[in-house]
């Protein structure tokens, strides 16, 4: 894969839309960018096209209920980089922009999904040239003794380079009410890796927002390298109910009639309740369904039945759910 980003049109090395190269006596001289006029045609489209960026959004749009203040951030972005290429391809200078961020969010919002796909979409515009996510929290990061922090950093750093280093509950790196903490050596180390290697790693910090804008507050710096803030919402009912539907279809289950409309009670119910953490409840309470079904076809002694069965979720394998049984009940996911 082509990792030098300047002088490069639209994703293609050697592509037919480069700009000549200059002659050999010209190339001798001390400017090594050709002059371009300004009236050169650009082809911003054939740029877009030859990225296959246009996949993954499509792929986000499809796959991802909701969010649509995350998605257009994505797709400007997107465009942001796009546009760098083409000003490079006509050896007009691109900055390369920072793009830390920051998600925040309640648990089960989307975060860690947005950030898989925010990192294969950096990759397809030659951002940074592997695209992997690599997600830790602060015991990856920091030690437990002197002179174990900055190592450990260094450690994960080098395994992110060149794709995504996810921090969750990034807030923990900060302890100041211990005094002998050393989570601001990790902290020291990220700024500086986030500054000096901003173009081959994308740093993004995740969490809940209070705790996130305290973390912010208290690190001026880290928050200066932060390009991006997005906060990530709860999810309607109807938008998790949308999100059910979606996660059925991927394994090839689908709800009967009666089965979708207890299952939109049950939502309703579960968002009330203790730990409710939205489309990650949402995949849990399918899980348990799908147990419960698979019960009820064993118990029914497995005669008569056809694909049709194997595929449905019927009413009753939520109604057995802690959510309708105990409805004062205060138990770890609901059931
Ligand atoms: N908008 C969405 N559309 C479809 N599925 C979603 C959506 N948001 C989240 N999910 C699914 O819900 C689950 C939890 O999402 P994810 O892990 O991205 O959330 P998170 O914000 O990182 O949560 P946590 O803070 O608990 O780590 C995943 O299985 C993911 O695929
Ligand atoms: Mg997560």
């Amino acid at each position: 894969m082509e990792t030098e980003r300047t002088y490069s049109f639209g994703g293609r090395p050697g592509g037919d839309a480069r700009p000549e190269e200059p002659a050999p006596e010209e190339q001798a001289q001390t400017d090594p960018v050709p002059h371009v006029p300004d009236d050169t045609p650009v082809d911003i489209e054939e740029a877009f096209r030859d990225s296959n960026v246009q996949e993954v959004l499509d792929k986000l749009d499809r796959e991802l209920v909701g969010l649509k203040p995350i998605k257009t951030r994505i797709k400007e972005t997107a465009a942001l980089l796009l546009v760098d290429r083409v000003r490079a391809g006509v050896g007009l200078p691109a900055a390369v922009p920072s793009l830390h961020m920051s998600f925040t969010g309640n648990p089960g919002t989307g975060k860690t999904t947005v950030a898989m796909r925010m990192a294969e979409i950096l990759h397809r515009l030659e951002y940074v040239r592997k695209g992997h996510l690599v997600t830790v929290t602060r015991d990856q990061l920091v030690g437990q003794y002197i002179g174990h922090t900055a190592p450990k950093t260094k450690e994960i750093l080098k395994k992110a380079m060149g794709g995504v280093l996810f921090i969750d509950e990034a807030y923990y790196l900060h302890r100041p009410e211990n005094e002998r903490d050393y989570g601001s050596e990790a902290i020291e180390t990220l700024l500086q890796v986030m500054e000096n290697q901003r173009d081959d790693l994308v740093v993004i910090l995740a969490g809940y927002k209070d705790r996130m804008d305290q973390f912010f507050q208290n690190n001026p710096g880290m928050h200066s390298r932060i390009a991006h803030h997005m906060d990530f919402p709860d999810y309607s009912a109807e938008e998790l109910l949308d999100i059910s539907k979606l996660m059925m279809e991927e394994q090839q289950y689908r709800f009967s009639p009666e089965a979708e409309e207890t299952f939109k009670e049950y939502i309703e119910l579960r968002m009330q309740r203790p730990n409710f953490s939205n489309a990650r409840s949402v995949r849990n309470a399918l899980e348990r369904a799908r147990l419960r079904q698979a019960n009820r076809l064993f118990a029914g002694g497995g005669k008569g039945l056809t694909k049709r069965d194997l595929m449905t979720i019927e009413a009753e394998d939520f109604r057995a759910s802690r959510v309708f049984t105990e409805l004062e009940g205060n138990s770890a996911d609901g059931g």
